[in-house]
């Protein structure tokens, strides 16, 4: 395969994540860009993922019990030339470790918003993640067909919230019942909303928001108010500016409605055009770009038992750089062997394919009898090791409790595991010894437990803890007794400190009476 190949493979591919919070919109969404794909017959799928999913990926009894899938997917379609390829974040009572995990694997975001409800909890986390990695961030505010809040309002709110500017590509021509359309500022041309019949949705092109026929759509109240918006975004807002979208600086954002597909194929071609083809990532002996011909990439995640039929696990990973054949030899770096990939897997909507070639910017998943870890490189005959996915600071705790101490071993086992899969993270306070667990999401615990149980034979009892925050504390001279008051000092399974607190006021305590150290939100 020479460098030229890759190229080409390369600057087809966009591969990104929706960030949301639950409810604004993501399947919807999803659905309809897997629409432009000409990939309909999944749009069922997707739609009815609450129902469907409890049908096909029963892989647990916690998931079925509660209607939500622990799993997530990545999705790959065609479109305009493009190989596009979309990373499912779970959200809901699923949000985990994974999620932001899933994120390391992506080039670019997509930040969905409610047009009612602004940045919510979840969106926030999400963000700063996104920030953490410096990645672009596109903006689709969704349900313009409804009442929602003004348009610089929610401009003002990214910007107070998340810390980001943004420009709006095309902006709303009266919003709800009241809403005709949005007004391109970027093509000069108008998208039309006929409330009546959603189906019907015609785009026209004029000189300018001066054009008779932009008055003519908007009437002449709404017209006013337009030309006094896009007025005060000419002198008051940002410039247009390439350089600060790649570095995440400023967040292109475009208006629409996701259910109504109105405004989404506007967005998906332009986000296909300022969006990056795969990016370079990380490693310990420098960058790899996706241009280098011989094969690497890593694994962000693991999942157990996707499917009932199989009782493996699955491991994704994310293809860094050159060309990957099905049955190919590659050096699974941190072990030192070489293996063969034989049973790599694309996936797309809850279909498994099996995947014949793959370039930088896919993600295939792996058969994994349980050789991987999360973070683990493979690459062909060469010692690189990617460091893309820090250890995410936990924010739910709980002390687990084994309730019977004959099934020592097997508990051991168990954790080792799952701290393994990252379903988990594990804790020993200093002095006590006890085993703290570590979570972002509820829904781990439970996951936790079943395993326990099911897999392992081991009941346990998990007893939550008041904490909050977590901070891997480096430096010289760490003294426990210096961490007492509503906190705790324990050691990570790399016998790294990690300080535990049960509120924002008792860490901002420590950090002031601990100058000398240094406390960080993800592993050293
Ligand atoms: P999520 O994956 O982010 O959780 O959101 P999802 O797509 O499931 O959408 C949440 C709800 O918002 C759905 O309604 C969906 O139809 C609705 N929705 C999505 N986009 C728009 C939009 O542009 N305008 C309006 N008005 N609604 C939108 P639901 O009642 O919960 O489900 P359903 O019965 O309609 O499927």
């Amino acid at each position: 395969m020479t460098t030229e190949q890759i190229n080409k493979e390369v600057e087809k591919r966009r591969t990104f994540a929706i960030i949301s919070h639950p409810d604004a919109g993501k399947t919807t969404l999803t659905e309809k860009l897997l629409l432009f794909g000409g990939a309909i017959r999944l749009a069922g799928t997707v739609k009815g993922r609450k129902a469907a999913k409890f049908a096909t990926s029963d892989w647990m009894e916690i998931e079925k019990q509660r209607g939500i899938s622990v799993t997530s997917s990545v999705m790959q379609f065609d479109y305009s030339g493009k190989r596009i390829n979309i990373l499912d974040t779970p959200g809901h009572q699923d949000f985990s470790e994974d999620t932001y995990r899933t994120l390391t694997a992506a080039d670019s975001a997509v930040m969905l918003i409610d047009s009612a409800k602004g940045v919510e909890a979840q969106t926030k986390k999400l963000f700063q993640v996104c920030r953490m990695r410096g990645i672009p961030i596109f903006t689709f505010i969704n349900k313009l067909d409804r009442e929602g809040r003004d348009p610089f309002d929610l401009m003002e709110e990214l910007e107070e919230v998340l810390g980001i500017r943004s420009y709006p590509m095309n902006w709303p021509i009266g919003q709800g019942r009241a809403l005709k359309g949005v007004y391109d500022r970027r093509q000069s041309r108008i998208e039309l909303f006929n409330g009546d019949d959603h189906s019907t949705i015609s785009v026209e092109d004029v000189k300018g928001y001066d054009d008779p026929l932009v008055e003519k759509v908007a009437g002449e109240h709404l017209y006013k108010q337009l030309r006094e918006e896009l007025e005060l975004l000419e002198v008051a807002g940002d410039a247009f500016d390439m350089e600060k979208v790649s570095r995440g600086e400023l967040t292109p954002v475009f208006f629409g409605s996701a259910v109504n597909n109105f405004g989404v194929q506007t967005f998906l071609d332009n986000f296909l055009k300022l969006a990056p083809p795969p990016t370079p990532r990380k490693s310990e002996t420098g960058v790899v770009t996706p241009e280098e011909p011989k094969f690497s990439g890593y694994v962000f995640k693991i999942q157990a038992n996707m499917n009932p039929a199989h009782r493996d696990r699955i491991a994704f990973l994310r293809i860094v750089s050159g060309k990957f054949e099905r049955g190919m030899s590659v050096k699974h770096v941190r072990v030192g062997k070489e293996i063969k990939l034989s049973q790599p897997q694309q996936f797309l909507a809850q279909d498994r394919d099996i995947v014949e070639d793959a370039y930088p910017g896919d993600i295939i998943g792996l058969f994994d009898p349980g050789i991987f870890r999360i973070g683990d490189t493979l690459a062909e005959k060469s010692d690189i090791t990617f460091n893309e996915l820090p250890v995410f600071s936990p924010e739910i705790f709980a002390k687990v409790v084994v309730k019977n101490a004959l099934k020592h071993k097997q508990y051991q086992k168990g954790i080792d595991q799952l701290t393994e899969e990252g379903t988990i993270q594990v804790f020993r306070t200093i002095g006590f010894e006890d085993t703290i667990l570590g979570v972002v999401g509820q829904l781990q615990f439970e996951v936790f437990e079943y395993r326990m149980k099911h897999e392992y034979g081991v009941d346990v009892a998990l007893q939550r803890q008041p904490f909050q925050f977590a901070r891997w504390v480096v430096g010289e001279h760490v003294d426990p007794t210096k961490f007492r008051v509503n906190s705790i000092l324990c050691h990570d399974k790399n016998d790294n400190y990690v300080a535990l607190f049960e509120s924002e006021y008792a860490m901002r305590t420590a950090i002031e009476r601990n100058e000398k150290l240094q406390f960080l939100e993800t592993a050293p």
